[in-house]
């Protein structure tokens, strides 16, 4: 069976963790990211090591051609596609006003309209295949009113809303959707630097790559439709509904206050 997972945003962090969980699990790759991101050699790697096959493909996401070079590909290749990975992503933190406006169309271009267009794009391939799975990787930030996030976090809002109502209709065809909203990752060294000075709170909700992939990949095979990783970001949740709005904008003020102020 030429049965494969196919995952965005495979070279670094999260979406290469995930790669390897799956490598792991002795299921074939086939590996998205921009062009000379490493992507050749982790393919190599993957397929030396864990007796898998791969393939890869170095293409901007951030544009709806390369949603259909990705298809046309997997097409050619006769490749079927069980498991879909949404991981690509473009992290942000500014005001919005000093934000580029080339930069936020490319950012919900990768963040939503590649993760829309692909699934819709593999939909037939999948069904073929099916029980299959969907997994589309969100952020806490979907959840929360951030200022200097706006945009992600709406990108992020949008995710978790089109998995929820995608996944009742998949349902029937036995493909799942799976959410997985994760609060801090220690994937970038700039990230795990600003995690480390953040209060503890947002400290202890952080999670390594490895440990997120697992859980996610874990929550994906299951059929879970939404996963909080971690004990304090489940905390965080009820918190939400049950604090008053004035304290929590204190509460994430004093968050975002301590980063500095770089640009994600
Ligand atoms: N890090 C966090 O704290 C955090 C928290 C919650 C959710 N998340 C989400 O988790 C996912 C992974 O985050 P991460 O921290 O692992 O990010 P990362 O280390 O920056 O990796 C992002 C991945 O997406 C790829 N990518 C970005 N823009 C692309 C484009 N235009 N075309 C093709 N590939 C592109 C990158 O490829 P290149 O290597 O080629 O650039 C890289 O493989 C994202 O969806 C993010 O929103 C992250």
């Amino acid at each position: 069976m030429k049965t494969h997972t196919l995952i965005t945003g495979a070279s670094q962090g999260l979406g290469k963790s995930i790669a390897l969980e799956f490598a792991n699990r002795k299921m074939n790759l086939v590996l998205v990211a921009l062009p000379n991101s490493g992507l050749p050699e982790l393919s190599e790697f993957i397929k030396d090591n864990y007796n898998v096959k791969t393939h890869y493909l170095e293409l901007d996401l951030s544009t709806s051609q390369s949603c259909h070079a990705i298809s046309e590909f997997i097409q050619e290749k006769q490749l079927q596609i069980k498991c879909l990975v949404n991981n690509a992503g473009v992290l942000s933190r500014g005001l919005f006003e000093n934000i580029d406006e080339q930069f936020i169309l490319s950012q919900i271009a990768v963040n939503v309209t590649t993760p829309t267009l692909l699934i819709k794009l593999l939909l037939d391939n999948m069904k073929s295949v099916a029980p299959a799975s969907i997994l589309n990787i969100s952020s806490m930030a979907s959840f929360f009113a951030l200022p200097k996030k706006q945009v992600y976090g709406a990108t992020k809002a949008y995710l978790t809303s089109f998995s929820r109502s995608l996944g009742k209709e998949l349902k029937p065809h036995n493909i799942s959707v799976t959410t997985i909203c994760p609060g801090g990752l220690n994937t970038t060294t700039r990230l795990c630097y600003q995690n480390r000075i953040m209060g503890w709170i947002s400290r202890e909700a952080v999670l390594n790559p490895e440990d997120a992939s697992k859980m996610a990949v874990d929550a994906m095979l299951d059929g879970q439709t939404l996963l909080i990783p971690g004990f304090i970001n489940k905390c965080l949740m009820v918190l939400d509904k049950i604090l008053p709005e004035f304290i929590k904008d204190r509460l994430a003020e004093r968050e975002l206050n301590k980063l500095p102020r770089l640009q994600v």
